[in-house]
């Protein structure tokens, strides 16, 4: 039996609610299947570590975290701390320290009642988003000049390496190879003269590599138009760390809000561990109320087992999560329901549990 070693820092806000229905899953699949088991060990850190300490995590956090199967995380920022400074020296700092370049976001529409698009489906609505993760746009270089004077200055520097750029394009090609699909690069080569141009270079030169592959390449205005009003053109979506920020708001946007968009921060090379997480942030609006929908937290744990190597549980998750927007039973408010988190949470685990879905006891057969 493999035992898996998961940190968990559930964060702020609405964080720690989430980060519990997940656990609760894990616990879950570890008494279902006995080809694994889980070792948990939380840490707490977050805005309050910040206000109590001045530090994010402490200095040694990413040492701490090192060892790790893998990371699960709920959201970090509140009211009170900055947003630049709980989003970087936390979020950031765990994507870049261990190497998590490769930012899985599928946009996935679960059930046609989820999307405001009129006259879109599952079928129509069904892709994943590829975003570079750890360099461009958010790379934090710059420079801020004569503060508070009126010759002030500020240089925000988008960072592309040639290494950054080859590896998550090689990556969605790979992907795209593996999975028979096509692949959409994302860039704006038009405006940016220097980046963008050498994203596309790059995009056209490793796809020499994989001639079995159909590409397109849109500019990003043009392709959020395309997200919101033809989104089966898409498949595999390679883009930039804030053109993919940006485009899976929309994604979340067109297959049912925040409360269902998820996101997996990998390193491939498995040097260092991953890092899963909703896509949505601490929510301090509905914070301590019990109705944060699990759903997007629950759907990080499918990443997860997909990741350590169970893809049917995978598949499991994503079934059961299915069949709850489907009913329509057991919802939070935020998708039209009047149910808690925790009732969100245990409909899942009873899904999983009851064999009338289908599902049987795995491993011990
Ligand atoms: P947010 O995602 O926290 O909330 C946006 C809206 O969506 C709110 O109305 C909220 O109630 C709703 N919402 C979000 N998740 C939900 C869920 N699971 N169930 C039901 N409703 C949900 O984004 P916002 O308000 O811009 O940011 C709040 C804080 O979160 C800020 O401090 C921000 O920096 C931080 N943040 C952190 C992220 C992270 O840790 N990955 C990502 C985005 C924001
Ligand atoms: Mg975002």
């Amino acid at each position: 039996m493999k035992n898996y070693n998961i940190a968990l820092i559930p964060g702020d806000g609405i964080g720690p609610e989430v980060v519990a229905e997940g656990v609760k899953v894990l616990k879950m699949i570890e008494e279902m299947d006995s080809r694994l088991s889980f070792s948990f060990n939380e840490f707490n850190w977050g805005c309050e570590n910040y206000i109590e300490t001045g530090k994010m995590m402490p200095d040694d956090g990413i040492e701490q975290l090192k060892g790790y199967d893998a990371i699960y995380l709920g959201a970090v920022g509140y009211p009170g701390v900055p947003d630049h400074i709980s989003l970087r020296e936390l979020l950031i700092k765990i994507r870049r320290s261990f190497d998590q370049y490769v930012n899985l976001r599928p946009v996935t529409l679960l059930n046609n009642s989820l999307t405001p698009l009129k006259g879109k489906s599952e079928k129509d609505i069904d892709f994943l988003v590829i975003r570079e993760n750890s360099e461009g746009e958010y790379s934090g270089a710059g420079e801020w000049l004569f503060k508070g004077k009126p010759e002030e200055v500020v240089l925000q520097t988008g960072v592309f390496t040639r290494k950054g750029t080859e590896r998550i394009i090689r990556y969605a090609f790979a992907e795209a190879r593996k999975m028979k699909k096509t692949l959409t690069s994302v860039s704006k080569a038009n405006a940016l003269n220097y980046s963008m141009v050498f994203w596309d270079e790059v995009f056209e030169e490793v796809g020499k590599e994989y001639p079995d592959v159909t590409t397109y390449s849109y500019l990003v205005d043009a392709a959020s138009l395309y997200f919101v009003t033809q989104p089966e053109r898409f498949e595999i979506v390679v883009t930039s760390n804030l053109f993919g920020d940006i485009l899976t708001d929309i994604g979340a946007g067109i297959t049912g809000g925040m409360g269902l968009a998820t996101g997996a921060n990998i390193n491939p090379e498995r040097t260092f561990p991953s890092m899963f997480e909703p896509v949505h942030g601490s929510a301090p609006d509905i914070a301590g109320k019990g109705i944060a929908n699990p759903i997007a937290a629950i759907w990080s744990i499918s990443q997860m087992m997909d990741f350590l190597g169970y893809p049917d549980w995978c598949t499991r998750i994503l079934t059961t999560i299915k069949t709850i927007v489907t009913e329509k039973d057991v919802l939070t408010p935020d998708m039209g329901g009047n149910s808690s988190t925790q009732q969100v949470g245990d409909r899942v685990i009873e899904l999983l549990k009851n064999p009338s879905t289908g599902f049987q006891q795995i491993g011990d057969e």
